[in-house]
Order: structure tokens, then sequence, then C-alpha cells
């Protein structure tokens, strides 16, 4: 066993993947069956060698990894907020950095259940659902709806509810808000910003992404423009869209909604971990 993760572990830091350690844990215990807790003490011991079947299977995951595969849709999961979420390749993986957008959400959709019986909560682009489900996973009384264009990812998502018993959180095939009947309480939303001519110049691993999942128009902000103005119709009085952007896309947003929701009563911007922008808040009256 040893002996096979040293070579997975070589065959990944030759190839320049920086986590080579981590990910060298997660393939071999994904093809042995054991949590990656269970896997390092089972490893350390182990005198046994992998099965024939199981140094197949670690070769063909090994095979697609160094193809530029992330590890992520080899393996089939996700951890975001705590969850354990299923992802395959029509659903983006979910990024560490969009948990700020959740802990943001959380604390809007904490004051509106504090004041109305049951708030509206939509997730814009909701993927595999990670957003969503990690709202309703911290909340109580409120309806949390998430709606995606692509029937794949919406499949996902409606998977990983089943799987956590998110039961109540509703998911729905829609472009934007376009089939969403206001008034909603909170709107959040991780859309696709990716500039369409920087796609290309995309780390491999993240070319394997869905295109619809990051392909954000010209400047990246073609999703949040429609987005901005739909939300100006269907925001209740008093409610808040939250957006996950690039930090260097937050003067042009903040543009974007001047010009386009007039009736906004403060716009602002919280940090990452790192310092960055990350988030776009837009309170109306
Ligand atoms: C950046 S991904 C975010 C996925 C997920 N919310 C997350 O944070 O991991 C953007 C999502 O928006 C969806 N999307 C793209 N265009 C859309 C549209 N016009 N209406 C609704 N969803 C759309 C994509 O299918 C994708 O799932």
């Amino acid at each position: 066993m040893r002996h096979s993760l040293d070579r997975t572990r070589t065959a990944l830091r030759d190839h320049g993947i920086s986590e080579w350690q981590i990910e060298a844990d997660v393939l071999l215990s994904h093809v042995i069956g054991v949590s990656r807790a269970n896997f390092i003490s089972l490893v350390y011991g182990a005198e046994d060698s992998l099965t024939r079947p199981q140094a197949t299977r670690l070769k063909g995951y090994l095979d697609r990894r160094l193809s530029g595969e992330p590890l992520a849709y080899i393996v089939g999961r996700r951890e975001f907020y705590g969850l354990d979420l299923e992802v395959n390749e029509s659903v983006l993986i979910p990024r560490q950095e969009t948990e700020l957008l959740v802990e943001v959400a959380l604390e809007y959709i904490a004051a509106r259940v504090r004041r109305l019986d049951r708030p509206t909560v939509v997730d814009v682009g909701t993927g595999s659902g990670a957003v969503a489900l990690a709202l309703a996973a911290h909340t109580q009384n409120a309806r949390i709806v998430g709606v995606d264009i692509s029937r794949n990812a919406l499949d996902v998502a409606v998977r990983n509810r089943d799987r956590l018993s998110a039961e109540g959180v509703e998911f729905a095939q829609c472009d934007m808000l376009d089939a969403i009947a206001g008034p909603v309480d909170v709107i959040v939303s991780n859309p696709p910003y990716i500039p369409t001519g920087t796609l290309a110049s995309l780390a491999m691993e993240v070319r394997r992404e869905p295109v619809v999942a990051l392909d954000g128009g010209n400047d990246g902000l073609d999703h949040f423009r429609r987005l901005a103005i739909q939300a100006e119709e269907t925001l209740a009085p008093g409610g808040v869209m939250a957006v996950e952007l690039m930090p260097d896309q937050m003067n042009d947003a903040m543009s974007i909604v001047r010009r386009h929701m007039c009736n906004v009563e403060a716009v602002s911007t919280r940090l990452d971990l790192m310092g960055n922008m990350r988030a776009l808040l837009v309170k109306m009256p």
C-alpha cells in the first residue's frame, strides 16, 4: 500500500500538481473505499498491497488526473461549507471563496427570519446546489429555491438535496430570475463571471468545467447585468442581493447597479479572508 502511495505521489508531484500529497491520499482512499482519515492510519501500518483490480483502478484515476481532469470529478465529491457534495462535469466544482457568499447571505436571512414569517431566498445559478444547500443547513423557517439554466446541473443538485435530506429546498430550471415571481427577500448568486476572452487562458483543470458555468460574456458581467435589472423588479422592500464576482469587477458592478437599479438603499462589498473584494451587496429600501 505504502509503495502504491509513494508512486502515486511521485507521479502527481512530477506532473507539477501542487497538492500532490493530499491528492494521492484522496485517490488511493477512493480506490480502496475508505475515508481519508481511516486511510492514513491504514496505510502507514499496512503491509498489504493493492489487489489487482484496485491497482488497475488507481492507474485509471492517475491517468485521468495527469491529463488535467480535476480531482473532484474523478472522485465525484467535493466538500463545501461542511457538506459532502456530489459533483460531476455538469457542475462547477464549488470553491472555498464562495463560502463568503454563504456567510453574508446567512446574516441577511437571519435578519429577515426575525422579522418575517418565512422569507424567500433564491440562489441563482445553483449548479451542484452548493450555496442553496449550505444556506438550508443553517436556516430554519425560510423558503430556499435554487435555479439554474442547466438541466444536468439541476439533476446533481436534486441528488445532493436528497442525499443530505434537505427536502425543503426547491430546485427549478430557469433562465436567471425569469420564472421567479417576487417578492424575494434574499437573492444570492455566484454567476458565471469569467470574461469570454480569458476562458482559453484558464488553467487546464478549470477548462474542464462547464463553459455555461464560467462564461460571463465580454466583460464577465453579462449575467450580473441581467440579475441587477431583474432584482430591481423581484426584491421585496428591504430585500438584499449578494453576488460573488472577481475583485477587479467590483467597480464596474457598482456602476451597473447605479445605472440599472434606481431604487437602492446601499451598495457595499465584503472582503474575503485574503482581503479581496469578493461579494457585492445591494440592499433595497
Ligand atoms: C459559477 S457557477 C456557480 C455554481 C454554484 N452556485 C457554486 O457556487 O458552486 C454558475 C452557474 O450558473 C448557471 N447559469 C449559467 N447561465 C445561467 C442562466 N442564464 N440562468 C440561470 N443559471 C445560469 C450555470 O449552469 C452554473 O451552474
